[in-house]
Order: C-alpha cells, then sequence, then structure tokens
C-alpha cells in the first residue's frame, strides 16, 4: 500500500527536507582536497542534530554513519571514513533526516576541485534525469511514467542506469513502498495521487549497469570501475504538481542545483 500524506504532515516532511537541505549545501561547502569523508560525517551529523532532528541512516540496519559518501566509482552506500578526498574526485553524498516522525531523504554528487569534462557531462545527466522523474510526479500518471523518463534522460545522454537500486517511497519509514525503479515503460504501474511523496533517485554509471557490493557489506560500486553519479529528492505529489521537499534557499546560495 502507497501510504498518502495530508497537507499538514507534507509541510512537516518539509521541514525534515530543509535541514537535509542545509545539511547537504554544508557538506558541500567542506568537501574540498584532502578533507576526509569522515570529517564530513562528523560535520553533517552535528549540524542535523543540533537542528533537532537525527540523522536517519545511522544504526538502520546497523549502518554506522549518518551520511553515505561515495567516491568516484563507488555508486551508493559508502562509509565515510579515512578516504582523503582528491583534485579530480566526484562524491556522491546521501543524507536522511528525522524530525517530527517524518523522513526526508537526499543526494548530490559534488565535483571535488576542477573535475573532467566527461565527469561534468555524467553529473549534468544524473540531475536532468532526476528532474525528468521528478516533473513526473503528477496525479494521474502512472510510477512507470517516473521510471522512463529517469531512463530515457540517461541513455539518451549515453550513461546507463543502475538496474539492481531503486527510489522509493518516504514518510514515517525512510522505505515505504513503492519502489521506483530508475527504468521501465510508460504508463505501467500504480497511478499516483496527491499525497504520495516519493524520493527519486537516480544512480547512473559512465560504463555499464552493473554493480559490485564490497566486503563492508555497504558500499557498492560499479563493476567495470567506471564513474557513478547518484542525485536524489524527495518530492511530495500535490494539487499543484511536484514540490521537491529537499530544495532550499541555502542548496541555491551554496551554488548548488535545487
Ligand atoms: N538514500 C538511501 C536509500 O534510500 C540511503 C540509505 S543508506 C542506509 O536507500 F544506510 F541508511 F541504508
Ligand atoms: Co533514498
Amino acid at each position: 500500500m502507497i501510504i498518502r500524506k495530508s497537507a499538514e504532515e507534507i509541510d512537516r516532511m518539509a521541514r525534515a527536507g530543509i535541514v537535509v537541505a542545509r545539511a547537504l549545501a554544508l557538506v558541500g561547502e567542506h568537501a574540498r582536497p584532502g578533507v576526509t569523508t569522515g570529517e564530513l560525517d562528523t560535520l553533517a551529523e552535528e549540524f542535523i542534530r543540533s537542528s533537532g532532528g537525527a540523522p536517519t541512516f545511522k544504526g538502520y540496519r546497523g549502518y554506522p554513519a549518518s551520511i553515505c559518501a561515495s567516491p568516484n566509482s563507488v555508486v551508493v552506500h559508502g562509509i565515510p571514513g579515512d578516504y582523503r578526498l582528491a583534485e579530480g574526485d566526484v562524491l556522491a553524498v546521501d543524507v536522511g533526516v528525522t524530525l517530527d516522525g517524518f523522513v526526508a531523504d537526499s543526494a548530490y554528487t559534488f565535483a571535488i576541485g576542477e573535475i573532467g569534462a566527461a565527469a561534468e557531462r555524467l553529473l549534468e545527466a544524473c540531475r536532468e534525469a532526476l528532474h525528468a522523474g521528478i516533473e513526473q510526479c503528477r496525479a494521474g500518471n502512472h510510477l512507470g511514467d517516473i521510471s522512463h523518463a529517469i531512463q530515457t534522460a540517461t541513455e539518451e545522454a549515453g550513461f546507463s542506469v543502475v538496474r539492481s537500486l531503486v527510489g522509493h517511497g518516504v514518510g514515517r519509514a525512510m522505505h515505504e513502498e513503492p519502489q521506483i525503479p530508475n527504468f521501465g515503460e510508460p504508463g505501467r504501474g500504480p497511478a499516483l495521487a496527491s499525497g504520495m511523496v516519493f524520493a527519486i533517485e537516480p544512480m547512473i554509471n559512465a560504463g555499464g549497469a552493473d554493480v559490485v557490493v564490497h566486503d563492508d557489506r555497504w558500499s557498492i560500486s560499479t563493476a567495470d570501475e567506471s564513474l557513478s553519479a547518484h542525485f536524489e529528492h524527495t518530492v511530495a505529489i500535490t494539487p499543484e504538481g511536484p514540490r521537491i521537499l529537499t530544495a532550499s534557499e541555502d542548496r541555491v546560495e551554496a551554488g548548488l542545483l535545487q
């Protein structure tokens, strides 16, 4: 069952979403060559707690940190630690915050210093795929419209969509129904309705779509070690159309796209 949220509940989720957006902007400001991913994790956790929220990921199925920090060929779920960022890296950062009983979830892939043209294109394609998916978050559409829009945008840009990882419904729990694949057929799947809230999260690779899980049992990398990108927003379907709950002024000011 897809749990629908009231307008008041969506406003509460938006407050969690602002904390997520600000935490991501803060991480982005500090994600520079020489900084470790563990330092970024500490920074994010302190900010989230000082905002009255809790880092949703910490302790989730034993996950040991507050954020996921996934450099270069790591697709998602990189555990922050001693990895020191270097000029030319790309770093996907995923943040979840629980505030007032609701979760918001968002990810952004940062360029560390100057990155190559191919990496720039990958990041841009992933952002565009996310927004193509968000655009389909409208009452009367079907789940497959979101999936198809993401897949089309990604493949037209010459990149591949990871098949084994999906977006998801989000609310009082981080993972609610439905699962939202980043590939699929338009018009298929459940009809979308106002009050549904989804974490839309394309994970796209410069090379092949296959991924492998590391020995730490969390980090997931591209099988061919090509670069990967991940962008995610928590989005509510409202009578006025899609409402992004994890965008904020701060994020725009920090030079990050909504
Ligand atoms: N955004 C990710 C997801 O939706 C974050 C989960 S990380 C975990 O699955 F550690 F909490 F599992
Ligand atoms: Co998510």
